[in-house]
């Protein structure tokens, strides 16, 4: 096996960057090295040399997933901080580790389970990302959707994300929910950069309406029947870690954001470079744009999420069963 000599820097990425290497000698007849290289065409992340194309690498854990889960799931869903019970809602049949899963990177926040949940919420076949990939994490762009453009290889059609914000609309307040009714990714990096492939999407995909109308009218009114009041805005995504400094949030919201936060944008690019529909809700775990001397912390971020998950949560799970 020639291929095991593939290089990955242990010391600068954790053993993530060795796992996918790993899996040629633990699947060696199911994973055959094609002997290709591969090279993303990003400088900042850990793979320079990779033994199989992306269109290889989820075809194969497309179809690891496939061997230990037989159904194909209709729904995608990506959990944001702080969100994550609505796996607790699946009827699970099945979870995988994403240590696991081969080519699947391991997240590293706190608040991030790292495990992907397969089974059913109203009777769909859904699969959860419980914990996602943030492009801070160090991971490229092209990682950080790899498990979204995997979703679609498994069948998917129909995306749900959820994330916690900064709110910048002065109308917004700590634990609002907005619907995302659109997005500015200028501030990151697209995932789309480098070679397209042709099988997952188009070179230049129209992105006029990249969160799917019909699931935002459903959505609004099943909040009404519920209850819950919901906002709607244009979410900005930025790469952080940092939160945005005063002046930050004054220019995102002058450009025309209403919320802010570091995850989304690269996923619903890829979901609808795939073809996917989607629908997206941010929770507003704090405002950016203030008068009083307060920092914001990863903690009051999680903190109030956890207090505006169960609204989140109801709404997806009607969603789910109106689909
Ligand atoms: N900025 C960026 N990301 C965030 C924020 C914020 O204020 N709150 C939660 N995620």
């Amino acid at each position: 096996m020639s291929q095991k000599v593939a290089k990955c820097n242990i010391t600068q990425f954790g053993r993530s960057a060795c796992r996918p290497f790993l899996s040629l000698y633990l699947h060696p007849f199911k994973y055959p090295a094609s002997g290709k290289i591969f090279s993303s065409g990003h400088q900042n992340h850990q793979f320079s040399f990779m033994p199989f194309t992306i269109l290889e690498q989820l075809q194969q854990t497309s179809q690891f997933i496939k061997d230990k889960y037989p159904y194909q799931p209709e729904v995608g869903i990506v959990l944001g901080s702080g969100l994550g019970n609505l796996s607790s809602e699946i009827d699970v049949e099945r979870e995988i580790d994403y240590s696991e899963i081969p080519h699947f990177p391991v997240s590293t926040v706190e608040g991030h389970h790292g495990k992907l949940v397969l089974g059913k919420i109203s009777g769909k076949r859904v699969v959860a990302m419980n914990g996602r990939f943030h492009y801070y994490e160090g991971y490229a762009a092209q990682q950080v959707v790899f498990p979204i453009r995997m979703m679609k290889f498994l069948g998917v059609s129909t995306l749900l994300i959820s994330n916690a914000a900064g709110g910048m609309n002065s109308s917004f307040k700590v634990g609002d929910l907005m619907i995302i009714s659109d997005h500015i990714s200028l501030f990151t990096v697209n995932p789309l950069i480098g070679k397209n492939h042709e099988e997952i999407g188009l070179r230049f995909p129209d992105m006029s309406d990249p969160y799917n109308k019909q699931l935002i009218v459903k959505a609004r009114k099943i909040a009404g029947d519920l209850n819950i009041a919901v906002k709607e805005g244009v979410y900005a995504g930025v790469t952080g870690p940092t939160f945005e400094t005063r002046a930050e949030y004054r220019l995102l919201h002058i450009a025309g954001g209403d919320a802010v936060g570091m995850s989304t944008v690269q996923e619903v690019i890829a979901a609808v470079h795939a073809g996917m529909q989607v629908f997206a809700m941010s929770v507003i775990t704090d405002i950016g744009i203030r008068e009083e001397e307060n920092t914001i912390t990863h903690e009051e971020v999680l903190y109030a999420a956890a207090e505006a998950e169960p609204k989140l949560t109801a709404i997806f799970k009607q969603l789910i069963a109106e689909l």
